[in-house]
């Protein structure tokens, strides 16, 4: 059997969490690929919400096995918080949880270098979520990672201890203001490992390679989105890991000619969370009822989202890097009551135009090209079918579907589970 992945297209945040819980039912296996809990997915069903930072969005459903690849990176201390905020609802959450033991932990000071780093840029800083995702990474490709295998090795803590204390010198080169008591975070690092430690590590790899000999179904989540991949997003307005579909085949040890469905998932608009340029981005009444009406904050860190019309340009070229087969889209009900609605097809970039996502998007380089297109007044949010949908949004779907080649087969309509219409 073949892997599907499900990826997001635009800048994060496009609701991942919530489709994949909706696909679920259809896969046997869930794994997240890359990203560590810098992301947060959002599931929403019987009136409760939940957010998931690790721990893939399969988790509350019966039959589905959770795997955590080797592409991602563990912060302990979170993934215990994640794991005590599963055990007030009912179900065996760690019998469904497999880590790979090729995934690289994130240690307090990593989170410590990255508020370090990210202090000494002042104006210039990533707007990063603050878990310590770049520093790990950069400790995973400069070949000094503590992985989860290693927690089964007698002299992990060694390493640990050689690791922090290089930190700890790195954080003085810095010379910025930090407050932190190191033995106070250790303390719930090493608590929260044995918790870690009280779960089933795997050779992922293998155990993915089995299962689809024995033709299980399995579902590749990825996290954050396309723009914030580290060879392709807005660098340096990124994160530090490949969320394109490549990844999923270096995060999980799955082979390229294997991949199957490529699900992208985007916004009716755009957001974006931290810093970073962002061409279609709105500051007047447009992008303030984004916002409101879309709750755009952030899962992880509650920063507001950043909200402008949807981007043409960019959303063409993720679905170009990652060979999208299917589109599904978020969000179409925050738009209802607009007027009008602008859609960027090209930038003028440097006195040019040009229909393709450039080396830098700037401002200073890149406006965006608009066309216009009436909006819809009809609330969508108790929509069931697509026979239901408006005229002037199903004119929306289909304008997006011609000029991106690829079907828009799900439509979102609200944050919960079975405010989802299939087309
Ligand atoms: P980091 O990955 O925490 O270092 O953050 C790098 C950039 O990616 C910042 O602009 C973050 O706001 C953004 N980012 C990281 N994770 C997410 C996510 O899950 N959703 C949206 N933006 C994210």
């Amino acid at each position: 059997m073949a892997v599907d992945l499900l990826l997001g297209l635009q800048w994060g945040d496009e609701g991942k969490g919530k489709i994949v819980d909706v696909l679920t039912k259809n896969y046997d296996i869930i794994a997240r690929f890359q990203g560590g809990p810098n992301a947060g997915h959002t599931l929403e069903f019987d009136g409760i919400k939940h957010v998931l930072h690790t721990i893939p969005s399969g988790i509350f459903h019966e039959n589905a096995m959770n795997l955590v690849g080797n592409g991602v990176v563990i912060d302990p201390v979170i993934f215990k918080k994640e794991l005590d905020n599963l055990s007030k609802f009912e179900g065996n959450f760690k019998e469904k949880l497999l880590i790979s033991r090729k995934a690289h932990l994130i240690l307090p000071t990593h989170r410590l270098l990255d508020a370090a780093s990210e202090a000494s840029k002042g104006k210039a800083k990533i707007g990063s979520t603050l878990k310590g995702i770049g520093p790990t990474y950069m400790d995973k490709t400069g070949r000094n990672g503590i992985r989860v295998g290693d927690l089964e090795m007698d002299n992990w803590q060694e390493k640990y201890r050689a690791l922090a204390n290089k930190h700890e010198a790195m954080i003085d080169f810095y010379n910025v203001q930090l407050q932190y008591n190191l033995a106070e975070l250790e303390a719930d690092f090493f608590e929260a490992v044995e918790v870690l430690k009280s779960l089933k590590f795997i050779d992922s790899e293998e155990y993915l390679y089995q299962a689809q000999k024995a033709n299980k179904t399995i579902l590749a989540e990825g996290a954050q989105g396309s723009l914030l991949d580290i060879d392709f997003g807005t660098y340096p307005f990124v994160t530090s890991s490949n969320t394109t579909a490549a990844g999923a085949c270096t995060g999980l040890g799955v082979a390229p000619g294997k991949i199957g469905e490529v699900f992208g998932i985007f916004k009716a608009y755009t957001t974006r969370v931290g810093s970073g340029p962002f061409p279609t981005e709105l500051f007047d009444q447009y992008g303030e009822t984004m916002g409101r009406v879309g709750k755009e904050f952030g899962a992880t860190t509650g920063r507001p989202r950043r909200c402008g019309w949807i981007d043409l340009v960019a959303l063409k070229y993720a679905v170009q890097v990652n060979g999208v087969t299917q589109l599904i889209m978020m969000k179409g009900d925050v738009l209802s009551g607009f007027d009008k609605l602008k859609i960027c097809t090209a930038y003028n970039y440097r006195g040019e135009k040009i229909e393709h996502f450039p080396f830098n998007i700037e401002a200073e380089n890149v406006t965006p090209v608009y066309t216009e297109m009436p909006g819809w007044k009809e609330d969508l949010t108790k929509m069931t079918s697509a026979s239901q949908m408006p005229k002037a949004l199903n004119d929306y779907i289909e304008y997006l579907e011609k000029e991106l080649e690829v079907p828009i087969k799900i439509v979102s309509v609200g944050p919960d589970r079975t405010q989802t219409i299939h087309r």
